[in-house]
């Protein structure tokens, strides 16, 4: 079986329902279930023999030596983490714990258990780090995207922390030998997606009338991959990747937010009209920037391509209509995911209640 960690996340989620789709072999699933853990994410599995989910901290290490000897995992997939930019700015302390002394433990947990395997076992173990672009920081309008060997230089308390992460999942390798391996991948987006990013926020804001708040002048570019298609290639890392190499994911969809909300706002104009026949781009409102705001972020994948013969399968075009169509099609998942914590974030980031 496979551990992961972080598997009622937004992303998480997604590489469980893939993979049981696609694999028997089982999963166990450690979450500590922040206001960002949604076990309905993961409903299709209640009664599926394959899934078993543990509730606890990746920084409980008495826990996680547990789970290791009791479920013997052949590889662990790690997930879990405090992944909101705008949320490391007001609390960072929060993601100093999960990111770094939470991935700490686990390095720590599966070295031991590592360690006393026969030698064809440690031989096939696998541990996979989860990471992001963001770790690279800024890039300049017309610099060439991020390889692997692309200088760290975060900006922002999350992707200082995912850094730091990156570094300790390095040096595990090359001082123990752990058969590490690490993924940096640029903005995800699809179902399950939850309602504090840039997405699914303006899918839902304006299908709320609310305001689209898009910060400073929305010139800022990222780098869009359909969700799926990640956990694709973390399959194809989990089954090929080399012990001690990191894999850069993205997909090829540079845009600016801008461009991106204007995008979201066309297709919803056709799928679901306002009543009054105007454009939802009329909700359109620029705020105040983020603190620190990075201006490019753009990924250079041909190494996994090159590699592990991994390419996305989604176009933006072909990805964003799926999205949209999933949140239009979700209505239960989105009015349990805008209540609790969620609202009391909006309140505190927008200054205001959205009801
Ligand atoms: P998310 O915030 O949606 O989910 C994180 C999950 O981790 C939640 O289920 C939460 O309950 C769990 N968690 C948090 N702290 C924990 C702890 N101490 N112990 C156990 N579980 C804990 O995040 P996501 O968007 O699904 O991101 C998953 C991973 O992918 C993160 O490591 C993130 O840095 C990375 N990443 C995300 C993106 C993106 O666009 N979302 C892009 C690149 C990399
Ligand atoms: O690049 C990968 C990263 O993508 C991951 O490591 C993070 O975990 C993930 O949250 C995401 O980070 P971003 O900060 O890029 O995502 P977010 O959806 O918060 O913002 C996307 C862009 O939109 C960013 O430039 C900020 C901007 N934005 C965001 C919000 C929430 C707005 O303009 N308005 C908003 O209200």
């Amino acid at each position: 079986m496979i551990l992961v960690t972080g598997g009622a996340g937004f992303i998480g989620a997604n590489f469980i329902l893939d993979w049981l789709a696609t694999s028997d072999e089982p999963v166990v699933n450690l979450d500590k279930l922040t206001y960002a853990g949604n076990p309905e994410n993961l409903a299709a599995l209640a009664h599926d023999a394959r899934y078993v989910f543990v509730e606890g901290d990746i920084a409980d290490r008495a826990l996680v030596d547990a789970l290791f000897a009791r479920h013997q995992p052949r590889a662990l997939a790690h997930f879990a983490a405090e992944s909101h930019v705008d949320r490391s700015i007001h609390g960072p302390g929060e993601f100093i714990r999960t990111n770094v002394e939470g991935t700490f433990t686990l390095l720590e947990a599966a070295r031991a258990w590592w360690s006393a395997l026969p030698q064809t076992e440690k031989a096939a173990f696998r541990f996979h780090h989860v990471s992001t672009d963001e770790v690279y920081g800024s890039l300049a309008p017309e610099a060439a995207p991020f390889t692997e060997t692309h200088p760290y230089a975060p900006n922002s308390p999350y992707s200082a922390s995912k850094a730091a992460s990156d570094h300790l999942a390095r040096a595990w390798f090359h001082t123990y030998g752990l058969p590490v391996t690490i993924s940096n991948c640029s903005n995800n987006y699809g179902p399950f997606h939850f309602p504090e990013k840039l997405i699914p926020l303006v899918i839902l804001n304006a299908l709320a009338d609310k305001p689209l708040p898009i910060y400073g002048d929305g010139q800022q570019v990222r780098d869009w991959l359909y969700v799926r298609d990640h956990c694709a290639a973390i399959r194809r890392i989990l089954a090929a990747g080399q012990p001690g190499e990191t894999y850069n994911v993205g997909g090829g969809g540079e845009m600016s937010n801008l461009a991106l909300v204007k995008a979201i706002c066309a297709l919803l104009d056709t799928f679901k009209p306002r009543a009054d026949g105007l454009s939802y781009a009329r909700q359109i409102t620029h705020v105040a920037d983020r603190p620190g705001h990075d201006r490019r972020y753009a990924i250079d994948a041909r190494k996994i391509e090159r590699e592990l013969d991994w390419q996305p399968l989604e176009t933006f075009q072909s990805g964003i209509e799926k999205t949209v169509r999933w949140y239009l099609e979700h209505a239960d998942w989105v009015e349990h995911a805008q209540s609790g914590a969620y609202r009391e974030w909006m309140t505190q980031q927008y200054g205001k209640t959205h009801d």
